[in-house]
C-alpha cells in the first residue's frame, strides 16, 4: 500500500491531513479512478449498490425521487444496467431534466402531482430521498405488492404513513448494513464499485478550497446546485 492512493473510512476522524488505520480499513483506489471520483466512491455509490441488491430492479418499474441527487442517479443508472423495464425520476430544479434524459431516467417535475399520482401506482419500487408531501403522496399511491424504500430526508420532513397505505414501507440506513460489509472487507465490497464509477462516473462536482467552506455549504443548499468538494490540499 506505500504510495497508493487509499479512501481511509474508518479510522478515527477522516476529515484531516493524517488518518491513522488499520491496514484492512484503508480502500485501495485503482490508477483508473480519478481522485474526484474516489472522494465521493464512498456512501452514495454503496448505499446505492446495497438497495439494489436488498430490491432487485430487474424486470422491475422504479420511481425515484429527488432524482437530481447523486445517490437517486446511481440508482436509476444501475437499475437500468440491471434490467429494469422503466425507470423515472421526481426533479425539484428544471436544469435537472438534460441530465436526467441522458442517463435513462424519464423526468416527473415534483410540480406535476397528477403525473406522481400515474408514476406511483406503476412502480414496483420507489426510492424516495425527499420524504415529506411528495414522499407520502408517492406511498399512497402505490399498489400493495409494491416497495417503499425510505432512504432520505431532503424536505426534512417524514412520510406519513398511515390508513390507505397499501405499498410495503422500508426503511434503508447504510450503516446498519456496515458490519456484513466489513466482514467481507472493504476492498472486497469496492469491488463492484468501481467498475460501475469509472464507466458512469458522478455528475461534475464544483471544487471548493477548504477555507470556502461557507460558500460549499450555500452551493449545496442552492436547488439546481453542483455538488461541492472541500479541497484540504490548499490548506498545505
Ligand atoms: N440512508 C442512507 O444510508 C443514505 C445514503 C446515501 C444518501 N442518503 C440520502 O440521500 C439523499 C441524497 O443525497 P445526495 O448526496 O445524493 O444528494 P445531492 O447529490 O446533494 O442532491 C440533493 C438533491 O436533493 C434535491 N432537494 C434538496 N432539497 C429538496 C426539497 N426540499 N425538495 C425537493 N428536492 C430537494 C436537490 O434538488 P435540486 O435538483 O433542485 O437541486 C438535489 O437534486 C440525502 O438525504 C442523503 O442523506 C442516505
Amino acid at each position: 500500500m506505500v504510495g497508493r492512493r487509499v479512501l481511509p473510512l474508518r479510522g478515527e476522524g477522516t476529515w484531516q491531513t493524517y488518518v491513522d488505520c488499520p491496514a484492512h480499513h484503508a480502500v485501495e483506489v485503482p490508477d483508473t479512478v480519478p481522485d474526484i471520483v474516489a472522494a465521493r466512491a464512498y456512501i452514495n455509490p454503496m448505499a446505492a449498490a446495497t438497495m439494489l441488491r436488498l430490491w432487485p430492479a430487474r424486470g422491475k418499474v422504479v420511481l425515484l425521487s429527488g432524482a437530481g441527487s447523486s445517490c437517486a442517479e446511481h440508482l436509476g443508472r444501475w437499475a437500468i444496467a440491471h434490467g429494469a423495464t422503466r425507470v423515472m425520476g421526481l426533479y425539484r430544479s428544471e436544469s435537472r431534466k438534460d441530465r436526467l434524459r441522458q442517463v435513462g431516467i424519464e423526468p416527473i417535475s415534483t410540480q406535476d402531482l397528477s403525473a406522481i399520482s400515474k408514476a406511483s401506482a406503476l412502480a414496483d419500487i420507489a426510492f424516495d430521498s425527499l420524504g415529506g408531501d411528495i414522499g407520502t403522496h408517492v406511498l399512497q399511491g402505490m399498489r400493495g405488492e409494491a416497495n417503499f424504500v425510505a432512504y432520505g430526508l431532503l424536505t426534512g420532513k417524514p412520510v406519513t404513513t398511515g390508513a390507505g397505505v397499501r405499498a410495503r414501507y422500508h426503511r434503508f440506513h447504510m450503516r446498519d448494513h456496515f458490519t456484513v460489509l466489513a466482514g467481507l472487507g472493504m476492498q472486497a465490497a469496492f469491488s463492484d464499485i468501481w467498475p460501475l464509477l469509472e464507466g458512469a462516473p458522478p455528475a461534475e462536482p464544483r471544487v471548493f478550497p477548504a477555507q470556502q467552506w461557507q460558500d460549499a455549504l450555500a452551493e449545496a443548499e442552492r436547488p439546481g446546485g453542483q455538488k461541492p468538494i472541500l479541497d484540504f490540499c490548499s490548506l498545505n
